[in-house]
């Protein structure tokens, strides 16, 4: 698909469609109404029969309107002018995408960009259109046999913004769209292959493939017999019952100077968590294919990244392992001595995201990095405590902490911060080893992020638990892409810093 942005009147559009809201109760937006200027009263004829209210969702496609120059226009329902939320703005784009895929439009100028949402502006109604426009399109279909294609897809879509003076800011939200965009696709694209595909060697090979396609990006895979040498035992241990062994790819993205120091990112890459020999539940157990998700919305951010071509330096990890059941598997009661030194004793193999994690977070010392910010399927009691809708942010630094939930609110990719008190540390402790690898019941979330929190001394650091947000299940079972849009929209920020600092 194509996307352009452009400031014009809908009456003196030639395209294959027109998409213009009306509010409920049966009200013109301000482009609804220039195109019932023109069509002599057309559209308030058909409000006031009662053809569409206006309700959400809502949509009434109308052909040849008398006067108008496009071959048809799209009235789409935006509910109450003032109570238009967010999300409900995502819903409708959505909508009206699935419309015009199926009424065969192959290209459209949508005025719905200029609905307005509170504490909003044209950059963001551009930029989220973009998103959700794309995000609506996605399907994983690689595997079926036969695929669902729409005859007459849209290939080109234009939203138009009330001012002339806004443009550049509109280009810019649709560059910044694209990247988020693109990288939400390959995130979802490696999060929903399956666990036989998959595999820790497989990440390593998308990541290769990165390195192949960017310049700014050189990619470095460390497989087992290195970690050994750099004595990571805990991340091991994890992969130690699976046939496929651990990998961790790094991709270094250089678009800064030497003295920049680099931003790490580090993804918990579980290609498949069965929990090991402390097994999950069988039902539901295939979306532990997900437990990549960390991992994959890495590699979408420093995909996107890349396609921005920021002038920043990123390190993005992919902390691939399998977590599997075996005689050779690791066991509860084990006492595992980390990269950093310190000794874990496993209560439940099932806690292995920490166990992999807590060895890179040891090894990225290395780097001297400007932050450190971990993504990770880390905890079921994150759902019970934030749902499906909320990534928890869990920091001991203000900066960060404050710069993430920024970022967040920025991208409209949901985050919210967990306390993370020094008291919740002694649930870790453990009668035989320097700690435990599981903090019980109570903040469950809270106290794997306190697990981590010691081996994170050295730098800023930043842990994001994404397990309620990273896939969704049910019908629509599919990875969602998050967090790349908040980790992107980190970036950007972090490089505004930057090139005003250079400037000054
Ligand atoms: N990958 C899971 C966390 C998870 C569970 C994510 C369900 C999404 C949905 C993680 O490795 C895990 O199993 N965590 C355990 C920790 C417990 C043993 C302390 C959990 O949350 O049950
Ligand atoms: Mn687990
Ligand atoms: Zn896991």
């Amino acid at each position: 698909m194509e996307f352009f942005v452009k400031s014009g009147n809908p009456e003196k559009q030639r395209s294959a469609c027109i998409v213009v809201g009306v509010f409920e109760p049966r009200r013109l937006s301000h482009a609804a109404e220039l195109l019932d200027e023109t069509s002599d009263g057309y559209l308030s004829t058909l409000l006031r029969r009662g053809d569409i209210e206006g309700k959400v969702g809502q949509m009434l496609l109308l052909h040849h309107v008398p006067n108008v120059l496009s071959e048809r226009v799209l009235l789409v329902g935006c509910g109450k002018e003032r109570d238009l939320t967010e999300t409900q703005y995502k819903q409708i784009i959505a909508k009206t995408i699935a419309t015009l895929n199926d009424t065969g439009s192959l290209e459209a100028i949508c005025f719905l960009s200029e609905l307005h949402i509170k504490g909003r502006d044209s950059y963001w109604a551009v930029r989220q259109a973009v998103e959700a426009t794309q995000d609506s399109l996605y399907s994983f279909d690689q595997f079926k046999t036969n695929k669902e294609n729409t005859r007459r897809p849209l290939r080109k879509l234009t939203f138009n913004i009330p001012s002339r003076k806004e443009l550049a800011r509109a280009e810019l939200a649709l560059q910044h769209g694209l990247a988020v965009a693109s990288g939400a696709k390959a995130c979802k694209d490696l999060a929903n292959m399956p666990p036989n595909i998959c595999t820790p060697l497989y990440l390593a090979q998308q990541a290769q493939i990165l390195d192949a396609d960017f310049e700014k990006i050189s990619t470095e895979i460390i497989d087992s017999e290195q970690m050994a040498e750099l004595k990571m035992d805990s991340y091991l241990a994890v992969a130690k019952g699976s046939a496929h062994p651990a990998y961790m790819s790094l991709i270094h993205y250089k678009g800064g100077t030497n003295d920049q120091k680099p931003i790490v990112l580090v993804g918990k890459g579980l290609t498949f968590d069965s929990g090991g020999i402390s097994l999950k539940p069988g039902a539901g157990m295939d979306e532990m294919k997900y437990d990549m998700g960390g991992a994959a919305s890495v590699f979408g951010a420093m995909k996107a990244l890349a396609q921005l071509n920021l002038p920043i330096n990123v390190i993005g990890i992919l902390a691939g392992a399998e977590n599997m059941p075996a005689g050779n598997a690791y066991r509860p009661g084990d006492i595992l001595t980390t990269m950093s030194g310190q000794t874990v004793e496993v209560l439940n193999t099932d806690a292995e995201g920490r166990l992999v994690l807590c060895d890179v977070l040891t090894y990225v010392e290395r780097f001297q990095p400007e932050c450190v910010v971990d993504i990770a399927t880390l905890t079921g009691a994150c759902i019970v405590a934030l749902g499906h809708n909320i990534s928890a942010l869990m920091s001991p630094h203000k900066g960060l902490t404050h710069e993430l939930l920024n970022a967040s609110n920025q991208s409209g990719d949901k985050a919210w911060q967990l306390p993370m008190d020094d008291e919740f540390q002694k649930l870790l402790d453990s009668p035989f080893a320097d700690m435990t690898n599981v903090g019980g019941r109570p903040a469950g979330s809270i106290t794997a992020a306190c697990f981590l929190s010691r081996f994170t001394k050295n730098y800023n650091w930043a842990h994001l638990d994404v397990a309620g947000t990273a896939w969704r299940s049910g019908i629509n079972k599919g990875a969602t892409g998050r967090p790349v849009s908040l980790l992107t929209q980190f970036l950007i920020n972090r490089s505004e810093n930057e090139t005003t600092e250079a400037n000054n």
